[in-house]
């Protein structure tokens, strides 16, 4: 197979799809390997790596995309990379889909085979390859959450873990899954004062068992969102239904008894955000003011620290990528259920009932339509 790793063009994305001892793994393992030139610059990694781990460089990413049986990459496509959506290619890559009419119509009309790292699930439950995402946007909504919390930056001016005779910030997170425990360890090791909400139970006693005193868990519903706001210097949003667009937990009335000056940082905003208030933003323009209260909402926040984000990302893909590659994608696909559930476009058919569901469009088992 032609495996084909294309520069990123979503803003500030330093992040790739491939790394050097992947690309000589796969190049070992019979295939081609074709790199766009410059690809893994961002993420601290030389054309010159690349080349001796046998993959050839590519200059442009019309020649990758129109040579490669397969792409692999990190963020959906954008609006230039459309042009490259053909029938048959197989893209391999985060597409949240749900919150994308736009792109999932692209999808459906080039006929793309759209494989989502975010989708793919593993017979527990856990999503891998959403898990390492998860791990570093969590960290980050803490350390963002400090320094938007400066005044400089538009904040309240509070220091997050307080200094002894002051209290420190009331952290709320609601989602307490990857994202939210990441988020809660830095918090917690900065010294605020963390509250979690969440609605399933099971998942609240978990991570009471790990903080034991240091958190407050909370069950979710409107009531425990709403007082828990009116008291919040920080608030991360992090829930997910897989899949589907987030609900809106918070609504804007609910703005207006909060503090001026707090700080939102949505990190579900990928699926479409948790907060009635929330727009994508991006690394160059991160924030933004509603009723007095700061919005922090870029939709690939591990972009910002891609040395490490790409090495957590190819740790989780790889595998996959590499089942992908020898099988094909349907040969993968019988094999592995939870690559099977990683398909949402499949040959013009919307094949992942929650992107249909989020965007009131028909779809088909995958199973009825390969
Ligand atoms: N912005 C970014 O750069 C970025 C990076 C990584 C992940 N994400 C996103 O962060 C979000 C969270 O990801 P995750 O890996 O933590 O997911 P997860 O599945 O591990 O956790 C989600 C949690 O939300 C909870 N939840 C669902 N509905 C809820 C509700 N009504 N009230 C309270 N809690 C509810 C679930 O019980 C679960 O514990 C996802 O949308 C993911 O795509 C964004």
């Amino acid at each position: 197979m032609i495996i084909g790793v294309p520069k990123e063009v979503k803003d500030h994305e330093a992040r790739v799809g491939l790394l050097p001892s992947g690309a000589k793994a796969l190049v070992e393992a019979g295939h081609t390997v074709l790199t766009q030139a410059g690809a893994g610059v961002g993420s601290t990694l030389t054309d010159e790596e690349y080349r001796h781990a046998g993959a050839q460089i590519v200059p442009m990413a019309a020649e990758l995309w129109s040579k490669s049986d397969l792409v692999v990459k990190v963020k959906e496509p954008q609006p230039s990379e459309y042009p490259f959506l053909r029938p048959g290619l197989v893209l391999f890559t985060y597409l949240h889909l749900a919150p994308l009419p736009e792109l999932t119509d692209k999808m459906l009309e080039t006929r793309v085979n759209g494989v989502a790292y975010e989708t793919i699930r593993e017979a527990d439950g856990s999503l891998p390859l959403l898990t390492p995402m998860s791990e570093v946007a969590g960290r980050m909504a803490s350390q963002v959450g400090a320094q938007y919390l400066e005044a400089p930056m538009g904040g309240r001016g509070i220091l997050l873990g307080g200094v002894p005779g002051v209290s420190p910030a009331n952290v709320v997170i609601i989602g307490g899954g990857v994202v939210g425990h990441h988020a809660a360890k830095i918090a917690v090791g900065l010294g605020a004062h963390v509250t979690i909400i969440d609605r399933d139970l099971e998942r609240l006693r978990q991570l009471d068992d790990i903080y034991s005193s240091q958190i407050v868990t909370l069950a979710s519903n409107e009531y425990t969102i709403r007082e828990s706001l009116r008291l919040a210097d920080l608030v991360i949003g992090a829930v997910l239904i897989p899949g589907a667009s987030a609900p809106r937990l918070v609504r804007r009335d609910m703005l207006s008894q909060m503090k001026k000056g707090a700080l939102m940082v949505d990190v579900a905003i990928d699926q479409g955000g948790c907060f009635e208030t929330s727009h994508a933003t991006t690394h160059t323009d991160p924030i933004y003011f509603v009723d007095g209260v700061l919005h922090y909402c870029v939709s690939n926040m591990p972009a910002a620290v891609p040395h490490t984000s790409t090495f957590a990302l190819n740790n989780a893909t790889f595998p996959y990528l590499m089942e992908l590659a020898n099988r094909g994608l349907e040969g993968a696909c019988a094999h592995s259920p939870a690559i099977r559930e990683g398909v949402n476009t499949y040959q013009g058919h919307v094949v992942y009932p929650a992107v249909a569901e989020s965007q009131g469009k028909p779809w088909k088992q995958f199973s009825a339509v390969v």
